[in-house]
């Protein structure tokens, strides 16, 4: 079957679709019929509606859903923000917009003990999300769960989040969610989760977990048109979970942490966020694995465009051009003929942010200082990038007849690509390897490593050159 074996189980039920209108309910009546706010609700519950869409979006884009909990979120105490050097991701990230292409080795694991919302670092972003517009990247490395009475939202964007090392056993508001390396999720602005770090056989029982996330200020995911390519394909709508309701009664304080325009805030509540009994409705988190991904190649000859292998897309006014596409390189077939069969050299207007989840990427060395899993690159607006040398005379070097091959068992890529130019930020220029290495996590080396001893191949023809000149 076309499913990751993940070296954890999953251990929760869900409800299957992409952008499904869902319902579920814990308790059997807890969810009105014919109506979203009765006088008085089943149970003793309250209605709260959860809007990530304008009242008035269209039918096509309106998200919202209707919660039955036992207390409602209004009732938290005023929100104090938290001292910038105790919250790594609260600082405003002052943005450096640069030419240069950068690789970054895998971010240090934590040196205390740091929960997910703290061990999340800014490493890029554009736009603004006061406007709602552009798209923070982060990375996260973390040791701890979140504290059992603490729960996160952020008021910022929707957050996708791309494990690379250890499970996530997230419990948000409208249910629980596992999510392990090589599945994603995404939890919407405004949900309130806790993030648990499942002790796992991948990890050797140990509390770790170190991947990526793409915040989107602006809009949400959506899957990409198929158009020729037909009615299904690429991510199959009914691969997404999603988690049915699950709550809990205790009466307990609870910290509630929020981001806000990168700032972090907390307030406190007599009350547990995660008392959602039913819901119903079309705004919610959901996770996909990325084993269950239909890739489409050419079968004749060259390299398609990198889209054929997008996910999901978030996108801006303008047709066919996105905020942030979110694309996958999972193992695959390659068996075009007379072709170079890596990515070939190119300069985008899209901006380029690429981890690596497992493995080894086709067109990168591999192995220390080359691109790693945990470690990440970006080519940002018109800067130049292709195969490193060696990649590139090993596939320009593939004997005639070219036989079909499988490229990346074992292995999956991914890449963050954006409409916008990105700004890097300080902390992703200057990180260190922590307390036990002196290298940078940033490679100096990497452009003159990977491009800076292209051989040329130009054989000037004997028969002369033709004149431009009239
Ligand atoms: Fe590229």
């Amino acid at each position: 079957m076309p499913v990751t074996d993940f070296a954890l189980p999953e251990k929760y039920r869900y409800l299957n679709g992409f952008g499904s209108y869902i319902e579920t309910e814990a308790v059997e009546g807890a969810l009105p019929v014919g109506q979203n706010s009765p006088q008085k609700p089943a149970y003793g519950l309250y209605a709260e509606k959860l809007s990530g869409t304008a009242f008035t979006a269209p039918r096509s884009e309106n998200k919202q859903s209707w919660l039955y909990r036992i207390v409602p979120a209004c009732s938290v105490s005023q929100f104090s923000p938290e001292s910038e050097a105790a919250s790594s991701p609260a600082s405003s990230p002052t943005l450096r917009y640069l030419p240069d292409q950068f690789r970054w080795n895998p971010f240090a694991p934590p040196s205390k003990p740091t929960d997910f919302v703290d061990g999340m670092q800014q490493v890029a972003g554009a736009g603004d999300p006061t406007l709602k517009q552009g798209l923070g990247v982060f990375v996260y490395a973390a040791n701890k769960s979140m504290d059992a009475n603490t729960a996160f939202y952020s008021s910022d964007g929707d957050l996708l989040i791309v494990p690379q090392h250890g499970a996530l056993d997230i419990r948000t508001e409208l249910g629980w969610l596992l999510v392990r390396p090589l599945e994603i999720c995404v939890i919407p602005r405004g949900v309130r989760y806790q993030v648990h770090l499942p002790q796992s056989p991948e990890n050797h029982g140990q509390a770790e977990a170190r991947g990526y996330c793409l915040e989107l200020y602006q809009g949400h995911f959506q899957l990409p048109e198929l158009g020729p390519i037909g009615s299904n394909g690429l991510a199959n709508a009914r691969d997404f979970q999603v988690p049915v309701a699950a709550f809990d009664d205790a009466e307990a304080t609870y910290t509630i942490r929020t981001k806000m325009n990168h700032r972090l805030y907390h307030a406190t509540q007599d009350h547990t966020p995660f008392d959602v009994v039913a819901w119903h409705g079309t705004f919610y988190p959901y996770k996909y694995d990325l084993g269950r991904f239909n890739v489409i190649g050419s079968i004749s000859y060259d390299h398609p465009d990198p889209s054929i292998f997008t996910v999901l897309t978030a996108p801006s006014e303008h047709v066919g051009t996105a905020v942030a596409d979110f694309v996958i390189f999972p193992p695959r077939w390659l068996v075009g003929e007379n072709t170079f069969r890596p990515p070939w050299y190119h300069r985008n207007t899209m901006s380029e942010y690429m981890g690596l989840l497992a493995g080894a990427y086709d067109a990168k060395r591999a192995g220390a200082g080359g691109f790693v899993p945990g470690g990440a690159s970006l080519h940002n607006t018109m800067s130049g990038h292709g195969p490193d040398g060696p990649s590139y005379e090993g596939a320009r070097n593939e004997p005639q007849p070219q036989q079909p091959a499988k490229v990346g068992t074992g292995s999956c890529a991914f890449m963050f690509e954006t409409c916008l130019m990105l700004g890097v930020t300080p902390w992703a220029l200057e990180a260190k390897l922590g307390e036990t290495g002196s290298a940078t996590v940033l490679q100096q080396d990497y452009v003159t490593h990977s491009w800076g001893k292209l051989p040329r191949y130009w054989k000037r023809p004997e028969g002369g050159i033709k004149s431009h000149l009239l």
